[in-house]
């Protein structure tokens, strides 16, 4: 079922509504992700918390990047946080990956490292700005052959990008946000998330896991959205 590869996307909630949320009965998604607003808010008390009172699996979402020993000592002092996703920027660089993936594997055994590639917010336009970039999957296959060097355990990237992955490099891990349902795709209700698409769409093009936010957590009806994850993979 989809629902076991979903992760909910904690943004822009208070501490009441995180408890809100997580305690509501139909609420059976095992997996949440925390960002930077609320672990520079909250700190390594929210992980624990949300471990110990909602049993979840959580992604933390840190999107690490700096020189080598700042990410390697960063990753340390996560240590032993009950984690089972962690997220570094692939654009840091092949040895701040190998020393994040190291020390992760000693702080952190039970935490998958993720590499980010590019954030959804830079453009075509940015990317030539910045890198002189013409061809975007050309600059996404560069980083993504450079991760698959090292000992990284998947990426982060939008459905666009999940073919290329899946075809190049099957061994990395594929986590997909840009999730909306089909019918507010249909209404053109994507927010600010540029490369959409349904989960059903994202799982047949091969994301592992998907991460879903609003359109889970300001559902008018969560039950209905936590039904329509719940059809078996194999029926559509
Ligand atoms: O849009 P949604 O609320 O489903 O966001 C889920 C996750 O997708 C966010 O936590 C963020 O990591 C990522 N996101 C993104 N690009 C955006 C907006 C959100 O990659 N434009």
């Amino acid at each position: 079922m989809i629902i076991d590869k979903t992760i909910v996307a904690l943004d822009q909630m208070s501490l009441d509504e995180i408890d809100h949320f997580l305690s509501r009965p139909e609420n059976t998604i095992e997996f949440v992700k925390i960002g930077l607003e609320l672990f520079v808010k909250y700190g390594p008390d929210l992980v624990h918390k949300i471990y110990r009172d909602y049993k979840k699996k959580i992604f933390l979402d840190l999107k690490l990047h700096d020189i080598p020993i700042t990410v390697e000592r960063a990753i340390h002092s996560l240590k032993n946080l009950p984690i089972n996703f962690l997220t570094i920027h692939l654009s840091g660089g092949e040895e701040m990956l190998r020393h994040a993936v190291k020390e992760a594997r000693v702080s952190l055994p039970n935490s998958k490292i993720l590499g980010v590639s590019f954030l959804t917010s830079l453009e075509e336009k940015d990317l030539n700005e910045l890198f002189n970039i013409k061809n975007s999957s050309e600059a996404f296959l560069r980083l993504f052959q450079m991760a698959n060097l090292t000992e990284i355990d998947g990426v982060i990237c939008s459905p666009h990008e999940i073919g290329l992955v899946k075809m190049h490099f099957p061994k990395l891990l594929v986590v997909t946000p840009g999730i909306r349902f089909s019918d507010e795709i249909r209404l053109n209700a994507t927010q600010d998330q540029k490369r959409v698409a349904s989960p059903q769409e994202a799982i047949k093009l091969g994301a592992d896991y998907l991460v879903i936010g609003r359109s889970l957590t300001k559902a008018s009806d969560l039950s209905m959205r936590i039904k329509e994850l719940s059809i078996p993979i194999g029926i559509f």
